[in-house]
């Protein structure tokens, strides 16, 4: 069995789209309902079976590695109030000490140059890279649905949705040779194709399996699409060596990168909380009612 141990998650963005918020709040720290959306994406890959968790940062990010550590003072404050739910929240979202690592990106070279930054990091054949703005809610989680899709696979694998024509320039898009089921065997992929030009509307959302040769492949990587290094050029330029398998996960991603996909998180999430959602579906009720 093919264990995916390690994940990496860069959280190095400058988080521009969600200014002035984002001057010192990490965009990965973004709430969704009461948790961050990096505690989401790690809690994903937690029930994936990952146990070395790397996050590739930036300056003035400490609010994630933070968020992650042990709060000894607020967990006796709350223990002495007898206030154990809120305790057990704030237990649940620790990583252990050694579990977690920290390093930084330290310019903003694009997904593919952080994805590099832990190449000394991981070990194993395979690792998992999940974008935290990318926030899906799913019965499964997403990486655990294509973890175990990863045992009958090999090579590079992403998760991928059907996306509207207009929106092509925003994704990595697949040229699809089969179709099996979920699984997409990839003939190309592209990144941020104009609509005109775009080879289907199947898009790379942000969750990936890779083969440790990436690394190779991103070591020598040239600029491309913004004068980036691109994960995804660096997938495609393995093609030929490494398959590229798309991953139909099922769920519902938003795009917690751009405010209206936020804020829809938000009232998903919320209508999924026990404690919040009689009264957001009342607050929606009434909002409707108002809009009519
Ligand atoms: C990145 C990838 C892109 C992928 C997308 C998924 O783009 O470069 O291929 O489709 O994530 O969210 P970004 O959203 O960081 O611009």
């Amino acid at each position: 069995m093919k264990k995916i141990k390690t994940a990496v998650f860069p959280v190095a963005g400058l988080g521009t789209r969600f200014l002035p918020i984002t001057k010192v709040i990490a965009k990965e720290m973004l709430v969704v309902v009461d948790k961050p959306l990096i505690q989401y994406a790690v809690e994903e890959a937690k029930e994936a079976g990952i146990e070395k968790f790397i996050f590739v940062s930036s300056r003035g990010k400490n609010a994630i590695e933070d968020h992650f550590d042990s709060a000894p003072i607020l967990e006796e404050a709350l223990r002495e109030r007898k206030k154990f739910r809120d305790l057990q929240k704030v237990i649940d979202s620790q990583l252990d000490s050694g579990q977690a690592v920290f390093i930084r990106q330290h310019s903003p070279k694009g997904l593919g140059h952080a994805v590099h930054c832990a190449h000394n990091l991981v070990q194993e054949e395979a690792f998992a890279v999940i974008l935290a703005d990318d926030l899906v809610l799913a019965p499964k989680g997403c990486l655990k649905q294509m973890v175990d899709a990863y045992e009958q696979s090999d090579g590079n694998m992403i998760a991928v949705e059907n996306i509207p024509p207009s929106e092509t320039f925003r994704y990595g898009i697949f040229d699809i040779a089969s179709q099996d089921g979920k699984k997409i065997k990839a003939k190309s992929i592209v990144e941020k194709p104009a609509p005109e030009v775009a080879p289907s509307t199947t898009a790379a959302i942000g969750r990936y399996i890779l083969k440790t040769t990436i690394f190779d492949n991103l070591k020598n990587a040239q600029a491309g699409l913004a004068n980036e290094i691109q994960l995804t050029d660096a997938i495609q330029n393995m093609m030929h060596e490494t398959p590229l398998t798309g991953y139909h996960y099922d769920g519902t991603r938003y795009d917690c990168g751009m405010k209206i996909g936020w804020l829809e998180a938000n009232i998903a999430f919320s209508l999924k909380d026990p404690e919040a959602q009689e009264e957001t579906r009342l607050m929606l009720k009434r909002m409707v009612k108002e809009l009519a």
